[in-house]
């Protein structure tokens, strides 16, 4: 496959690489102190790029998938924070509105998603419901013209800040993954609660929060597709979010790299730089061609996604690959800074943090094999 990029596309990446280099990168340290980019995510809604790939009659930007894709991996290269927060904004907070949603559902809330005025968030996952996403606890029993929602969700991305959630909740627990459904649960909705704020290892500018829901009045019309219809509605859009994370994982395995290079040439012992000693010189050549491989497995299955094509085997093995090479990439740049590299004082340490996570969320890497798994058995039968 050629990965060759319309003039289009590389427009988007020379506009989110400048936007990041000017308005994100002063901003880093503060987000590592736990501030939450909320006037980065105004600035980049007005450049449209909380919804890249949303139709322009939905308030979007009208521009293809890869053209996102794009965008996230940008964005990483510099913030992982900023990376993920528009990954769930979008992936998993916006798309299932645009695809599931009745037309009042999408008038209503998909213009305000992809303007920026609202941020969205996705809540699958339970304290007793992580990789078993089917097995989910959360009740919505219909009463007239409401769903009362009842249960707890875990480690939500966005969670707090977003102004929507797609909510998954079982109307019929008797039927398992087939009994669950999708709500559009707004903020304010009473009796919907954000609980802790989690103390995470990296991505310190994104909020990951406990919720829950105590006799929660959801309107009926919120209902997102049919009932038990759900479970499909969060698989199908983890495809797309999926391929997101990984532009999030090369993003990070591509920082490091660069930084680490860029070290190694400036680096002397032993009379030259640390670049030409054979022990770096093929830690980095190690490195770059994981980043290679790790690049052409999320835009293959970017491409796919922007054809339509099914893409669920590719996501999981651009997810699978990228994830784990951006924790290799970012171990090896802390080795070839040394000791500077464990200190606070270079980033390395900061993209090996935010690495760790890309192997575990929107499915470990253990269900991405899984996933891809399935798929060599349907081809296979
Ligand atoms: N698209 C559409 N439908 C799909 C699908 C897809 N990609 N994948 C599965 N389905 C359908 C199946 O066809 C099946 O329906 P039928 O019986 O009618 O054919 C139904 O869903 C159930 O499928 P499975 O039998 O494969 O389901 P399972 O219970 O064995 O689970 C799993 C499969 C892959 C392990 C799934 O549970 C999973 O992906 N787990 C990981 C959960 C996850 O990724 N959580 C991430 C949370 S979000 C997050 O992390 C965001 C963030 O903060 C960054």
């Amino acid at each position: 496959m050629d990965i060759v990029f319309t003039e289009e596309q590389e427009m988007m990446r020379k506009m989110v690489r400048e936007f990041a280099q000017e308005e994100i990168a002063p901003f880093v340290e503060r987000m590592e102190q736990g501030e939450f980019p909320r006037e980065i995510l105004r600035k980049m809604g007005e450049l449209g790029l909380m919804g890249i790939p949303v139709p322009e009659e939905y308030g979007g930007s009208g521009m293809d998938f890869t053209s996102y894709i794009i965008a996230i991996n940008e964005l990483s290269r510099v913030s992982a924070t900023v990376g993920v927060i528009l990954s769930v904004h979008t992936s998993v907070g916006t798309y299932p509105i645009l695809y599931f949603g009745t037309e009042e559902q999408k008038q209503k809330y998909v213009p305000r998603l992809a303007g920026g005025e609202y941020l969205g968030a996705f809540c699958l996952t339970e304290p007793g419901a992580g990789s078993d996403a089917g097995s989910l606890k959360t009740k919505a029993v219909k009463e007239g013209d409401f769903y009362r929602l009842n249960g707890s969700k875990v480690f939500i991305t966005n969670g707090g800040e977003a102004d929507t959630y797609i909510v998954f909740a079982s109307t019929n627990p008797a039927e398992g993954s087939k009994g669950v459904s999708a709500f559009i649960v707004e903020k304010e909705t009473p009796g919907f609660l954000i609980g802790k704020d989690e103390h995470k290892m990296g991505l310190h500018g994104s909020r990951t929060v406990q919720l829950s829901f105590e006799d929660a009045l959801v309107p009926a019309e919120n209902l997102l597709g049919k009932e038990g219809e759900g479970f499909k509605i969060a698989m199908a859009n983890l495809d797309s979010g999926r391929i997101g994370i990984a532009a999030q994982s090369l993003g990070i395995a591509e920082a490091a790299l660069q930084h680490a290079a860029a070290y190694a040439r400036e680096r002397h012992q032993f009379g030259k730089p640390i670049a030409a000693q054979q022990g770096i010189a093929f830690k980095l050549a190690d490195m770059a061609t994981n980043v290679e491989a790790a690049r052409l497995l999320t835009y293959q299955a970017a491409f796919l996604r922007n054809k339509g094509a099914s893409c669920g085997k590719e996501a999981s093995m651009a997810k699978l690959f990228s994830s784990k090479t951006a924790m290799e990439v970012s171990t090896e740049a802390i080795q070839v800074y040394g000791g500077y590299g464990y200190t606070k004082d270079y980033p390395a340490e900061r993209f090996f943090r935010d690495a760790k996570v890309c192997e575990i969320y929107e499915g470990t890497s253990e269900i991405q094999r899984i996933v891809i798994s399935k798929h060599l058995a349907k081809m296979n039968s």
